[in-house]
């Protein structure tokens, strides 16, 4: 399975989401690889932040930029599953992955500068399915704040229901754990936070629909 990890924004969370993804199948003894498909580069620093601190399970990422196509289509005949990560921006990674990926998951914050950016992904996407039928398309919200009430969330579910983009039912809290896991390598999966453990295991459920 290819997973792509896009949007048109950086920094809702995309790095993070692949990490946690990742993690959670590795632990379940799955074979996978993460392509890092950023030029920030924010994944392979992740990994090797992981390797270096020889945290196991281990988790394999290879950089690759420009067009993805080929190395994808090649990675998946190996691994299980190829989890890939792309720029907060319309790349020629992102369209290049979208061709070969069975799925897309973007992940949105609940704010209108985010849900702005939906437009322009569906039409990507409506195009590239005319390449790639197999292409499901899903959203997750992302550093959700309950504490602030649930209108922008609300707001942001009602979108969703006239987009080509299922959102999921799980969502992504904001909280401190994502970014100390970031940080040292970890997945949040391997932390004490129990909401952002609990939160993460739904999304992988219904990410690989198990
Ligand atoms: N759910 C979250 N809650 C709080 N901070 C987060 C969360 N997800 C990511 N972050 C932090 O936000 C920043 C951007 O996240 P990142 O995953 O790199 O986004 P992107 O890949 O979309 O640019 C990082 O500092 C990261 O640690
Ligand atoms: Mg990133």
């Amino acid at each position: 399975m290819i997973l792509l990890i896009g949007s048109q924004k950086g920094g809702v969370g995309k790095s993070t989401l692949c990490t946690n993804l990742a993690f959670f199948l590795a632990k379940k003894g799955r074979s996978l690889i993460l392509v890092d498909g950023d030029s920030q580069e924010s994944l392979s620093r992740w990994a090797s932040d992981r390797e270096e601190s020889e945290i196991s399970p281990q988790i394999s990422c290879i950089k690759k930029n420009g067009r993805l196509k080929a190395t994808l289509m090649d990675l998946s005949q190996k691994y299980e599953y190829v989890i890939c990560d792309t720029a907060g921006r319309d790349s020629v990674e992102l369209r290049t992955a979208l061709v070969v990926s069975d799925a897309i998951v973007s992940p949105f914050r609940p704010t209108q500068t985010d849900l702005d950016t939906l437009c322009h992904l569906e039409n990507l996407v409506e195009e590239v399915k005319d390449f790639n039928e197999k292409l499901k398309a899903f959203a997750v919200l992302s550093m959700v704040n309950r504490s602030k009430g649930k209108k922008e969330e609300i707001f942001a579910r009602d979108l969703f229901e006239r987009s080509n983009f299922k959102l999921m039912e799980s969502f992504i809290g904001d909280r401190k754990a994502y970014q100390k896991a970031m940080g040292t390598g970890e997945s949040v999966l391997e932390l004490d936070d129990k909401k952002a453990k609990d939160e993460i295991l739904k999304l992988c459920e219904e990410v690989f629909n198990v």
